[in-house]
């Protein structure tokens, strides 16, 4: 019979070498088997798992030693206080996509019924934390996965936010006819032949919602050109970039005719969110 702290303990020395957080991986995978709170792991160190606990353990264990990420393992992800589901058909949502939606939070906290519209939904992370946030405001998710969809509905569902309008299609174009107040999108932006599409947990997202072109930036020039023709006069495009992009995405939306651009660092220091206003007068290119 093996106990807690023994299992712990086999699953940090094995995932040593393929995972970049051993120890927080192994409590999240024992937590999972026992259904319990990593504070039972430490209280009770000598508890002893059952044959089907042990047995379930080894099977996921060797999951993540063969590089599967957690959040695929497990199934699920949190997000903004939220537990979302993740399915390998979504990316897993990051802890700097928090740096967007507190960005948009705090900068029209008193805007009472915003319409908003988050472009490339995925597991529906930016869109189920601004609705918990934000019950008057009306959102429409969008993503060109029909996959994703499905899951950022059941995400929604499942927190019971029913400000959410979920719509499949490309970019922009589910917005037709709308007026917006807000375009959001953390959308791919990594370069297509960036090295890290092809190590570690990112290998087993999906290309779709990673890569952007040559330099990253197809996915986010389009949206500066397009969002103009949806956004109200004085409207917000508001999207995450990589940390080097910075200029780039500047650059890209002052061409576009943005104004009053504003560019934020993560919680690790990183320049990661630009926003943009649609001029008064309508223009954007
Ligand atoms: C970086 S992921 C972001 C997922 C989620 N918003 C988040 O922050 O965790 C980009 C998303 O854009 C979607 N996407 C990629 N190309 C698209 C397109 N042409 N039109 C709409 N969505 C697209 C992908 O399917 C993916 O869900």
């Amino acid at each position: 019979m093996t106990t807690i702290s023994q299992a712990l303990g086999e699953a940090r020395h094995r995932l040593q070498a393929t995972s970049p957080s051993p120890a927080v991986d192994a409590s999240i995978l024992l937590c999972h088997v026992l259904g319990c709170s990593p504070s039972h792991l430490i209280a009770w160190p000598d508890n002893q798992l059952s044959p089907h606990q042990a047995m379930q353990f080894e099977e996921i264990l060797q999951q993540r030693v063969d590089g599967k990420p957690v959040a695929y393992i497990t199934g699920e992800r949190e997000f903004w206080s939220l537990s979302l589901k993740v399915t390998s058909d979504v990316l897993i949502p990051r802890p700097e996509t928090e740096t967007l939606v507190e960005f948009v939070l705090e900068k029209f906290s008193s805007s009472p019924a915003l319409t908003v519209a988050d472009l490339g939904t995925g597991s529906g992370a930016i869109a189920c934390a601004l609705a918990a946030e934000r019950p008057a405001w009306n959102i429409i998710a969008t993503d060109s996965s029909t996959e994703a969809l499905d899951i950022a509905r059941h995400n929604a569902s499942l927190h019971k936010l029913e400000n959410i309008r979920f719509v499949h299609g490309q970019w922009l174009e589910p917005l037709t006819g709308l007026d917006l107040d807000l375009i959001i999108s953390n959308p791919p932006y990594i370069a297509f032949d960036d090295p890290h599409l092809v190590q570690g947990d990112v290998r087993f997202e999906p290309e779709a919602a990673l890569a952007s072109g040559k330099q990253g930036m197809d996915a986010i020039t389009h949206l500066a050109r397009q969002a103009g023709q949806h956004l109200k006069a004085g409207g917000w495009l508001i999207v995450e970039h990589g940390y080097d992009q910075q200029q780039l995405v500047y650059d890209c939306f002052q061409q576009a005719g943005f104004e009053n651009i504003v560019q934020l660092t993560d919680l690790a220091g990183q320049p990661r969110v630009t926003a943009g206003q649609h001029g008064k007068s309508g223009y954007a290119r």
